[in-house]
Protein backbone atom coordinates (compact mmCIF):
# COMPACT_ATOMS: atom_id res chain seq x y z
CA UNK A 1 0.00 0.00 0.00
CA UNK A 2 1.28 3.34 -0.84
CA UNK A 3 0.86 5.08 2.35
CA UNK A 4 2.14 8.97 4.07
CA UNK A 5 3.94 7.03 6.29
CA UNK A 6 6.01 5.63 3.63
CA UNK A 7 6.77 8.59 1.70
CA UNK A 8 7.87 10.16 4.88
CA UNK A 9 10.14 7.69 5.44
CA UNK A 10 11.63 7.34 2.27
CA UNK A 11 13.82 10.36 2.48
CA UNK A 12 14.35 13.58 3.93
CA UNK A 13 11.17 15.42 2.78
CA UNK A 14 11.90 19.13 2.56
CA UNK A 15 8.56 20.58 0.90
CA UNK A 16 5.02 18.94 0.19
CA UNK A 17 4.75 17.02 -3.07
CA UNK A 18 2.23 19.24 -5.16
CA UNK A 19 -0.41 16.52 -4.91
CA UNK A 20 -0.96 17.27 -1.60
CA UNK A 21 -0.94 21.19 -1.24
CA UNK A 22 -4.30 21.69 -0.10
CA UNK A 23 -6.07 24.74 -0.95
CA UNK A 24 -7.50 26.36 1.87
CA UNK A 25 -11.15 27.79 0.67
CA UNK A 26 -12.01 29.80 3.36
CA UNK A 27 -11.51 33.64 4.62
CA UNK A 28 -9.11 34.34 7.05
CA UNK A 29 -11.76 35.12 9.74
CA UNK A 30 -12.19 31.04 10.17
CA UNK A 31 -8.49 31.05 11.30
CA UNK A 32 -8.40 30.45 15.06
CA UNK A 33 -6.77 32.66 17.18
CA UNK A 34 -7.57 31.50 20.70
CA UNK A 35 -8.37 28.36 22.66
CA UNK A 36 -12.18 28.65 23.87
CA UNK A 37 -13.50 26.27 26.15
CA UNK A 38 -15.10 23.39 25.37
CA UNK A 39 -18.25 21.77 26.81
CA UNK A 40 -17.03 19.08 29.46
CA UNK A 41 -19.39 16.27 30.34
CA UNK A 42 -18.59 14.36 33.81
CA UNK A 43 -19.78 11.37 32.46
CA UNK A 44 -19.72 9.74 36.50
CA UNK A 45 -22.55 12.60 37.50
CA UNK A 46 -24.79 10.94 34.26
CA UNK A 47 -24.82 7.20 35.70
CA UNK A 48 -24.04 8.41 39.67
CA UNK A 49 -27.60 7.73 40.42
CA UNK A 50 -28.14 10.98 42.28
CA UNK A 51 -31.07 12.57 40.18
CA UNK A 52 -30.15 16.29 40.79
CA UNK A 53 -26.47 15.38 39.34
CA UNK A 54 -27.98 13.95 36.30
CA UNK A 55 -30.46 16.41 35.43
CA UNK A 56 -27.29 19.00 35.87
CA UNK A 57 -25.41 16.66 33.15
CA UNK A 58 -28.67 16.66 30.94
CA UNK A 59 -28.45 20.70 30.66
CA UNK A 60 -24.78 20.43 29.76
CA UNK A 61 -25.15 18.10 27.10
CA UNK A 62 -28.33 20.08 25.82
CA UNK A 63 -26.07 23.23 25.78
CA UNK A 64 -23.24 21.43 24.35
CA UNK A 65 -25.05 19.55 21.51
CA UNK A 66 -27.29 22.46 20.54
CA UNK A 67 -24.04 25.14 20.51
CA UNK A 68 -21.28 23.36 19.52
CA UNK A 69 -22.32 19.76 18.65
CA UNK A 70 -18.59 18.53 20.66
CA UNK A 71 -17.78 17.49 23.87
CA UNK A 72 -15.02 16.26 26.57
CA UNK A 73 -16.08 13.72 28.62
CA UNK A 74 -13.93 12.97 31.64
CA UNK A 75 -14.54 10.44 34.55
CA UNK A 76 -15.74 8.27 31.76
CA UNK A 77 -14.22 5.07 33.77
CA UNK A 78 -12.67 3.15 30.33
CA UNK A 79 -9.34 2.02 32.14
CA UNK A 80 -6.09 4.41 31.11
CA UNK A 81 -4.56 1.14 30.39
CA UNK A 82 -6.85 -0.30 27.97
CA UNK A 83 -6.60 3.30 26.08
CA UNK A 84 -2.81 3.03 25.70
CA UNK A 85 -2.79 -0.46 24.62
CA UNK A 86 -4.90 1.12 21.93
CA UNK A 87 -2.84 3.53 20.97
CA UNK A 88 -0.05 1.20 21.58
CA UNK A 89 -1.54 -1.59 18.88
CA UNK A 90 -2.54 0.65 16.29
CA UNK A 91 0.71 2.52 16.27
CA UNK A 92 2.07 -1.14 16.12
CA UNK A 93 -0.40 -1.82 13.05
CA UNK A 94 0.74 1.30 11.25
CA UNK A 95 4.45 0.63 11.67
CA UNK A 96 4.08 -3.42 10.17
CA UNK A 97 5.85 -4.12 7.30
CA UNK A 98 3.42 -3.35 3.61
CA UNK A 99 3.53 -7.11 2.33
CA UNK A 100 1.23 -7.80 6.13
CA UNK A 101 -0.88 -4.84 5.70
CA UNK A 102 -1.44 -5.93 2.00
CA UNK A 103 -4.43 -7.86 2.41
CA UNK A 104 -6.30 -4.71 4.23
CA UNK A 105 -5.50 -2.53 1.09
CA UNK A 106 -7.76 -1.68 -1.70
CA UNK A 107 -10.98 -3.25 0.34
CA UNK A 108 -14.64 -2.04 -0.19
CA UNK A 109 -16.32 0.01 2.29
CA UNK A 110 -18.44 -2.54 3.77
CA UNK A 111 -15.22 -4.75 3.52
CA UNK A 112 -14.69 -6.04 7.48
CA UNK A 113 -10.57 -4.49 7.61
CA UNK A 114 -9.41 -1.48 5.29
CA UNK A 115 -6.65 0.31 5.39
CA UNK A 116 -5.12 3.17 2.54
CA UNK A 117 -4.30 6.47 2.65
CA UNK A 118 -5.94 9.86 2.47
CA UNK A 119 -9.76 9.88 2.34
CA UNK A 120 -11.17 8.11 -1.37
CA UNK A 121 -7.56 8.63 -3.41
CA UNK A 122 -9.40 7.26 -6.38
CA UNK A 123 -11.61 10.70 -6.38
CA UNK A 124 -9.10 12.85 -4.22
CA UNK A 125 -8.19 15.37 -6.20
CA UNK A 126 -5.89 16.52 -3.43
CA UNK A 127 -4.32 13.60 -0.91
CA UNK A 128 -4.59 13.68 2.70
CA UNK A 129 -1.88 13.67 4.99
CA UNK A 130 -3.13 10.89 6.69
CA UNK A 131 -3.33 6.60 6.41
CA UNK A 132 -6.05 4.93 7.69
CA UNK A 133 -7.29 1.65 9.10
CA UNK A 134 -10.98 0.68 9.42
CA UNK A 135 -12.63 -2.50 10.82
CA UNK A 136 -16.34 -3.00 11.20
CA UNK A 137 -16.45 -4.09 14.68
CA UNK A 138 -19.95 -4.59 14.98
CA UNK A 139 -22.43 -6.45 14.83
CA UNK A 140 -20.05 -8.83 13.42
CA UNK A 141 -16.44 -7.89 15.08
CA UNK A 142 -13.34 -7.72 12.87
CA UNK A 143 -9.52 -6.77 13.39
CA UNK A 144 -6.09 -7.33 12.02
CA UNK A 145 -4.62 -10.65 13.20
CA UNK A 146 -1.25 -8.50 13.63
CA UNK A 147 -0.06 -6.99 15.72
CA UNK A 148 -0.67 -9.75 17.93
CA UNK A 149 -2.83 -8.85 20.97
CA UNK A 150 -4.78 -6.07 18.89
CA UNK A 151 -8.22 -7.99 18.83
CA UNK A 152 -8.49 -8.76 22.15
CA UNK A 153 -7.59 -5.13 22.82
CA UNK A 154 -9.54 -4.05 20.32
CA UNK A 155 -13.17 -5.71 21.46
CA UNK A 156 -12.48 -4.67 24.80
CA UNK A 157 -12.09 -1.11 23.56
CA UNK A 158 -14.83 -0.88 21.04
CA UNK A 159 -17.35 -2.43 23.64
CA UNK A 160 -16.74 0.36 26.27
CA UNK A 161 -16.89 2.96 23.54
CA UNK A 162 -20.41 1.13 22.58
CA UNK A 163 -21.37 0.95 26.14
CA UNK A 164 -20.47 5.09 26.86
CA UNK A 165 -22.27 6.00 23.18
CA UNK A 166 -25.58 4.45 24.62
CA UNK A 167 -25.25 6.29 28.33
CA UNK A 168 -24.26 9.21 26.59
CA UNK A 169 -27.44 8.78 24.14
CA UNK A 170 -29.85 7.92 26.89
CA UNK A 171 -29.13 11.12 28.71
CA UNK A 172 -29.04 13.01 24.79
CA UNK A 173 -32.90 11.57 24.40
CA UNK A 174 -33.69 13.45 27.57
CA UNK A 175 -31.89 17.04 26.96
CA UNK A 176 -34.57 16.25 24.17
CA UNK A 177 -37.58 16.01 26.23
CA UNK A 178 -38.19 12.66 25.09
CA UNK A 179 -38.09 9.45 26.99
CA UNK A 180 -34.28 8.26 27.70
CA UNK A 181 -34.85 5.16 25.89
CA UNK A 182 -35.80 7.17 23.14
CA UNK A 183 -32.73 7.09 20.75
CA UNK A 184 -31.28 3.85 21.77
CA UNK A 185 -34.29 1.80 20.94
CA UNK A 186 -35.69 4.24 17.62
CA UNK A 187 -32.64 3.34 16.87
CA UNK A 188 -31.65 -0.01 18.06
CA UNK A 189 -28.06 1.23 19.74
CA UNK A 190 -28.13 -1.31 21.94
CA UNK A 191 -29.66 -4.41 19.43
CA UNK A 192 -26.79 -6.82 18.13
CA UNK A 193 -27.54 -5.52 14.60
CA UNK A 194 -26.11 -1.45 15.69
CA UNK A 195 -23.15 -0.27 13.67
CA UNK A 196 -20.15 0.48 14.81
CA UNK A 197 -16.84 1.59 13.09
CA UNK A 198 -13.14 1.78 14.01
CA UNK A 199 -11.30 4.17 12.35
CA UNK A 200 -7.70 4.95 13.00
CA UNK A 201 -5.39 7.75 11.52
CA UNK A 202 -2.20 8.16 11.55
CA UNK A 203 -0.96 11.71 10.33
CA UNK A 204 2.82 11.54 10.01
CA UNK A 205 5.38 14.63 10.38
CA UNK A 206 4.84 17.23 7.76
CA UNK A 207 7.47 19.49 6.50
CA UNK A 208 4.94 22.29 5.82
CA UNK A 209 1.77 21.53 7.65
CA UNK A 210 0.67 24.89 6.93
CA UNK A 211 0.14 23.44 2.68
CA UNK A 212 -1.22 20.07 3.69
CA UNK A 213 -4.11 18.54 5.78
CA UNK A 214 -4.90 15.73 7.51
CA UNK A 215 -8.45 15.60 7.25
CA UNK A 216 -10.87 18.22 5.35
CA UNK A 217 -13.42 20.11 7.15
CA UNK A 218 -16.67 17.25 7.51
CA UNK A 219 -19.13 16.13 9.80
CA UNK A 220 -18.97 12.15 10.76
CA UNK A 221 -21.97 10.04 10.04
CA UNK A 222 -24.13 8.10 12.41
CA UNK A 223 -25.36 9.24 15.43
CA UNK A 224 -22.24 9.84 17.47
CA UNK A 225 -18.87 9.54 17.53
CA UNK A 226 -16.06 8.99 19.84
CA UNK A 227 -12.25 9.96 19.64
CA UNK A 228 -9.06 9.58 21.32
CA UNK A 229 -5.79 10.67 20.74
CA UNK A 230 -1.81 10.53 21.04
CA UNK A 231 -0.75 13.39 23.45
CA UNK A 232 -0.92 15.71 19.99
CA UNK A 233 -3.41 17.90 19.13
CA UNK A 234 -4.86 18.68 15.62
CA UNK A 235 -8.45 18.10 15.57
CA UNK A 236 -10.33 21.64 15.21
CA UNK A 237 -13.73 22.04 15.55
CA UNK A 238 -16.30 24.33 13.66
CA UNK A 239 -17.89 27.03 16.49
CA UNK A 240 -19.27 30.65 15.59
CA UNK A 241 -17.97 30.77 12.35
CA UNK A 242 -14.03 29.91 13.71
CA UNK A 243 -12.16 26.90 14.12
CA UNK A 244 -11.40 26.06 17.61
CA UNK A 245 -8.53 24.04 18.36
CA UNK A 246 -8.93 21.40 20.63
CA UNK A 247 -6.78 20.06 23.29
CA UNK A 248 -8.40 17.72 25.32
CA UNK A 249 -7.35 16.70 29.05
CA UNK A 250 -4.97 13.62 29.35
CA UNK A 251 -7.56 10.51 29.61
CA UNK A 252 -10.53 12.28 28.50
CA UNK A 253 -12.68 11.29 24.62
CA UNK A 254 -13.76 13.90 22.84
CA UNK A 255 -17.56 13.30 21.61
CA UNK A 256 -19.27 15.04 18.00
CA UNK A 257 -22.52 14.40 17.17
CA UNK A 258 -23.05 12.95 13.47
CA UNK A 259 -25.28 13.46 10.39
CA UNK A 260 -27.72 11.07 11.61
CA UNK A 261 -28.41 13.10 14.84
CA UNK A 262 -28.96 15.72 12.81
CA UNK A 263 -31.63 14.05 10.70
CA UNK A 264 -33.29 11.96 13.86
CA UNK A 265 -33.45 15.55 15.50
CA UNK A 266 -34.93 17.35 12.78
CA UNK A 267 -31.47 19.76 12.68
CA UNK A 268 -32.25 20.49 16.68
CA UNK A 269 -28.62 19.04 16.97
CA UNK A 270 -26.79 19.73 13.91
CA UNK A 271 -23.37 17.38 13.59
CA UNK A 272 -20.68 19.47 13.66
CA UNK A 273 -18.03 20.20 11.05
CA UNK A 274 -14.39 19.42 12.24
CA UNK A 275 -11.08 18.82 10.45
CA UNK A 276 -7.85 18.10 11.15
CA UNK A 277 -4.33 19.81 10.92
CA UNK A 278 -0.99 18.51 10.59
CA UNK A 279 2.26 18.90 12.23
CA UNK A 280 5.88 19.14 11.54
CA UNK A 281 6.78 17.47 14.86
CA UNK A 282 5.67 14.18 15.65
CA UNK A 283 3.70 11.61 14.26
CA UNK A 284 -0.09 11.75 15.53
CA UNK A 285 -2.08 9.22 15.87
CA UNK A 286 -6.37 9.37 16.84
CA UNK A 287 -8.73 6.80 17.31
CA UNK A 288 -12.21 7.16 16.43
CA UNK A 289 -15.53 4.98 16.72
CA UNK A 290 -18.92 6.01 14.68
CA UNK A 291 -21.62 4.71 16.48
CA UNK A 292 -25.28 4.40 14.56
CA UNK A 293 -28.13 1.99 13.96
CA UNK A 294 -27.81 -1.15 12.05
CA UNK A 295 -27.42 -0.76 8.11
CA UNK A 296 -30.56 -1.53 6.86
CA UNK A 297 -32.01 1.20 9.31
CA UNK A 298 -34.10 4.29 7.55
CA UNK A 299 -33.04 7.79 9.38
CA UNK A 300 -35.34 9.89 9.15
CA UNK A 301 -36.54 12.73 11.17
CA UNK A 302 -38.39 11.93 14.83
CA UNK A 303 -41.85 12.82 14.54
CA UNK A 304 -41.93 14.40 18.22
CA UNK A 305 -39.22 16.88 17.16
CA UNK A 306 -41.25 17.16 13.63
CA UNK A 307 -43.82 19.03 15.26
CA UNK A 308 -42.09 20.59 18.20
CA UNK A 309 -39.60 22.39 16.21
CA UNK A 310 -40.66 22.84 12.71
CA UNK A 311 -43.55 23.68 13.86
CA UNK A 312 -45.58 22.85 10.60
CA UNK A 313 -45.38 19.17 10.77
CA UNK A 314 -42.44 18.88 7.49
CA UNK A 315 -39.46 17.06 8.26
CA UNK A 316 -36.39 19.01 7.24
CA UNK A 317 -34.61 15.84 6.04
CA UNK A 318 -35.58 12.83 3.79
CA UNK A 319 -35.28 9.59 5.23
CA UNK A 320 -32.33 7.39 4.26
CA UNK A 321 -31.13 4.14 4.60
CA UNK A 322 -27.71 4.24 7.13
CA UNK A 323 -25.77 1.58 4.40
CA UNK A 324 -27.12 4.10 1.45
CA UNK A 325 -25.17 7.25 3.47
CA UNK A 326 -22.06 5.23 4.22
CA UNK A 327 -22.16 4.27 0.23
CA UNK A 328 -22.97 8.12 -0.57
CA UNK A 329 -19.94 9.57 1.40
CA UNK A 330 -17.29 7.03 0.36
CA UNK A 331 -18.03 7.58 -2.95
CA UNK A 332 -16.88 11.27 -3.04
CA UNK A 333 -14.09 13.36 -1.54
CA UNK A 334 -15.02 14.26 2.05
CA UNK A 335 -16.25 17.15 1.82
CA UNK A 336 -18.42 19.68 4.66
CA UNK A 337 -21.62 18.68 4.50
CA UNK A 338 -21.97 17.54 1.42
CA UNK A 339 -23.99 14.48 1.97
CA UNK A 340 -26.68 15.89 4.16
C1 LIG B 1 -11.98 12.44 12.41
O1 LIG B 1 -12.52 13.46 12.07
O2 LIG B 1 -12.51 11.36 12.15
C2 LIG B 1 -10.66 12.41 13.12
C3 LIG B 1 -10.24 13.72 13.63
C4 LIG B 1 -8.92 13.66 14.35
O3 LIG B 1 -7.97 13.06 13.87
O4 LIG B 1 -8.84 14.26 15.43
FE1 LIG C 1 -14.58 13.09 11.60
Amino acid sequence: MFSVKQLVESGCLTSVPPKYVFKNTESDDCMVTELEAIPTIDFSLLTSGNPDERSEVINELRNACQEWGFFMVINHGVPETLRKEMIRATKDFFDLAGEEKQQYTGKKLFDPIRCGTSFNPKVDKVLLWRDYLKAHVHPHFSAPNKPSGFGKVLKEYCKRTREMASELLKGISESLGLEESYINEKMAVESADSHQLLVANMYPPCPQPELSMGLPPHSDHGLLTILMQNELAGLQVMHNAKWVPINPLPNSFLVNTGDHMEILTNGKYKSVVHRAVVNDKATRISIGTAHGPPLDTIVSPAAELVTEFVGQFSPAYRGIKYKEYLELQQSKSLNGKSCL
